[in-house]
């Protein structure tokens, strides 16, 4: 597995199938009105149609809109494309009625069902990860400031910016694992820092972003999904002080309060306390 590489049709049709697991999309807007459907699609179809008449858009960058569109797909890369330049605005909105953590994009790398592992554990990690050891200690609380019995799902990727089970040759869960808080709504993690990652650039993205001259990378981060009874579920990353990218991520993804203070230890480890605040079910 080693010489293997990981390309970007790959984890494109890896997080494309991984989409595809889930339960139907379609199931949860199926009531949707027909006047809901007509007026979005007539928006953003109009918005399209706003951009060429302004900038005259001509039938050779009609044609190359049209041939990279259907490379996307055949690349499986939908999720990718999506979840960097389009979420993060669904995800601002669907929280911004909260109290407490609002999040971030949940990106096209989670999976449901990583080992579960209690309130005070190492997240699965090969011998000898590489990467800074992450001592991460938290709680979890409502609105109101109960502690709550809540599930941390982490995952992350490693100090290659790899994901499991979305790069070749890395063992199946590897740094994705599920903590339970106890009562007091309490946890201590222990995983590595990840690095930086670059959304893969050798697919239609990548062609896309070399295109625009822009860069790929999106800051080190760790992703969480935070969930408790009776309250809503929250999905985020937590980011790194320093990183170049909190700035200008590709995936306009960072919020400050998203952006841990970590502190070295003597052996070289770096701590870190964060914890979670959930809203509850309204109604
Ligand atoms: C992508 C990857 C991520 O790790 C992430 O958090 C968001 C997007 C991507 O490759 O599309
Ligand atoms: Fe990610």
């Amino acid at each position: 597995m080693a010489n293997e590489v990981a390309t970007a049709a790959a984890s494109g049709s890896a997080a494309t199938e991984r989409f595809h697991q889930d339960k139907s999309p379609f199931d949860a807007v199926k009531d949707t009105p027909k006047e809901r459907v007509d007026l979005l699609a007539r928006e953003v179809l109009g918005a399209i149609h706003e951009t060429i008449r302004k900038h005259k858009v001509t039938y050779d960058e009609y044609n190359a809109l049209k041939a990279w569109l259907i490379q996307v797909g055949a690349a499986g890369e939908w999720p990718l494309f999506l979840d960097v330049w389009v979420e993060h605005v669904v995800e601002d909105v669907a929280t911004a009625h909260r109290h407490g953590n609002k999040g971030s994009i949940e990106g096209p790398y989670y999976v449901p069902g990583a080992p579960e592992l209690g309130a005070d554990a190492t997240i699965p990690m090969r011998d000898g990860e590489s990467g800074t050891p992450l001592l991460w200690e938290g709680s979890v609380t409502s609105t109101d400031g109960t502690p709550l019995a809540a599930t941390v799902e982490l995952w992350h990727a490693d100090n290659d910016g790899y994901y499991s089970q979305f790069a070749p040759g890395i063992p199946e869960w590897n740094l994705r694992g599920t903590f339970a808080t106890g009562p007091d709504g309490k946890f201590r993690i222990r995983t590595i820092q990840p690095a930086p990652y670059q959304i893969p650039t050798d697919g239609p993205c990548g062609k896309l972003i070399a295109a625009a001259g822009w860069h790929a990378w999106r800051p080190a981060h760790l992703h969480v999904k935070v969930s408790a009874p009776g309250h809503e579920l929250l999905t985020a990353q937590l980011y790194f002080p320093g990183d170049p990218h909190n700035d200008d991520d590709i995936a306009s993804a960072v919020k400050p309060e998203l952006i841990l203070s970590p502190v070295a230890g003597d052996d070289g480890s770096a701590k870190v306390d964060y914890g979670f605040v959930l809203d509850p079910v309204q109604g």
